[in-house]
């Protein structure tokens, strides 16, 4: 069923409950990608239920790879030499979907065009056709390196490359590249960001070598299919989380959800902002730590999140800084110019719709600071056609005084389509 695309947010009393998250977003892209490579048959339990993995998935049927999706999230993908598609690959509003594949398409022995939506169209893509071309792919891209981008594939070459931005689809790609190349490709991010590419190659058989910021892989490997279930999306367990948090005495659990290091600091921050948080049921699947999250809400205190931080959280900043007025001190966010060449530029839609709920934001050019203790109001939203900024302001709607009314609020289906049902069944209005 299709959400209405304005959405009315009450005002609510509690959040409490347990759920259930569908499989997050970033490992599903990289296991069917890779499953659309390897020896045999990849079976995939919980897998993503958004909109931008069905465009990965479409992107790989279309260059011949079977998939077949049940109902109850199966999808299973049978690995096959890739042919020429005979149109441009639809990525969509996916990001994800562009540069990643870009990685595999670069050594295929095809030209392929790639393209996206309006939102896609305007993001930056120099980032990954600079290295790939290195490697010997030719990319051809509209002007300022933005879609489409047509990508005539090539025996490739590793390279030894210095990533100028932290963009884990960007070292994705080049991994992915590598599996064409020969020679050994190094590879050093400038700060440390999740690490699921990595992870996802070695659970379908390839060998790696990280050590810190550095990766190194031989090219020319070959990849054995797997069965997987997917961790529930800790991206979009972010929205719930943050929702328990500005509730004194909520309880909600939050059941299988992917643990990794690298995107688990939202849980670091809540604690120090004075959430309780435990996480039981830690297990290992493919390299990826899963586990139960309980959260109970509390008197916010406020805090700066900067440098590396900023990287591992940025998926969460635009939630983190809608929920900053009920904080006591605020929060202040810095070096997140990257959230302005996202989905939308969300710096100017988050200070955006805060203002509209009457808040008091500073706006800068890498960051936000947002000042605590404001009462927010319920207000008209502009999803910016983002689907973080529509779940984000969908959470700060439940402590205004008054009804918000999110506009554009069926964008959240590009990563959460059960969002908004989900929330109604977890809060007590
Ligand atoms: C992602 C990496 C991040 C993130 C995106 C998913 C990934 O993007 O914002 O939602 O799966 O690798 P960048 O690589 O552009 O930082």
């Amino acid at each position: 069923m299709t959400p209405p695309n304005d959405i009315v947010i009450h005002p609510a009393k509690n959040v409490a409950g347990a759920v259930r998250l569908p499989g997050d977003k970033s490992i599903s892209h990289r296991y069917a990608m890779l499953g659309a490579l390897a020896e045999g048959t990849t079976r995939l339990r919980n897998f993503s239920t958004g909109a931008d993995c069905a465009s990965t998935l479409g992107a790989l049927s279309s260059v011949g790879v079977g998939i077949r999706r049940s109902d109850e999230g199966v999808v299973e993908i049978e690995g096959s030499p890739w042919r020429a598609p005979r149109t441009p690959l639809d990525c969509g509003n996916s990001g994800s979907t562009m540069r990643m594949l870009s990685g595999i398409l670069a050594g295929q022995p095809f030209t392929v065009e790639l393209t996206g939506d309006d939102s896609l169209s305007r993001r930056p893509m120099a980032r990954v056709i600079e290295p790939l071309t290195k490697m010997g792919a030719r990319i051809e891209a509209g002007p300022g390196g933005r879609p489409p981008l047509r990508i005539t594939g090539h025996p490739l070459q590793a390279i030894a490359y210095r990533l100028p931005v932290a963009s884990a689809q960007v070292k994705t790609a080049i991994l992915f590249a590598t599996l064409f190349a020969r020679g050994t490709t190094t590879m050093e991010e400038p700060m440390r960001t999740r690490d699921h590419g990595e992870l996802a190659l070695q659970a379908f058989g390839a060998e790696l070598t990280r050590s810190g910021n550095r990766v190194t892989m031989t090219g020319g490997q070959k990849l054995r299919a797997i069965e997987a279930g997917i961790p529930g999306d800790i991206s979009s367990a972010a929205f719930f989380l943050c929702a328990a948090a500005l509730f004194p005495g909520s309880n909600l659990l939050l059941d299988s959800v992917l643990m990794n290091p690298t995107r688990a600091a939202l849980l670091d921050v809540l604690l120090g902002m004075g959430c309780r948080i435990s996480v039981v049921n830690l297990e290992e699947h493919h390299g990826e730590l899963v586990g139960t999250v309980a959260v109970e809400g509390a008197e916010l205190k406020g805090t700066t999140i900067a440098g590396a931080l900023s990287a591992a959280l940025i998926d969460e900043l635009p939630v983190l800084a809608a929920i900053a007025p009920y904080t006591t001190v605020g929060i202040e966010i810095r070096d997140a110019r990257e959230l302005r060449v996202k989905e939308s530029d969300r710096i100017a839609a988050v200070a955006a719709n805060l203002r509209a709920m009457g808040a008091t934001v500073e706006e800068r050019e890498d960051g936000l600071r947002v000042p605590g203790s404001q009462q927010l109001r319920g207000a008209e939203i502009d999803s910016a056609g983002d689907h973080r900024i529509a779940m984000a302001f969908a959470v700060a709607a439940l402590r205004a005084t008054g009804d918000t009314l999110i506009h554009g609020a069926r964008v959240a289906q590009i990563s959460y389509p059960e969002f908004f049902t989900t929330l109604e069944a977890l809060v007590e209005w």
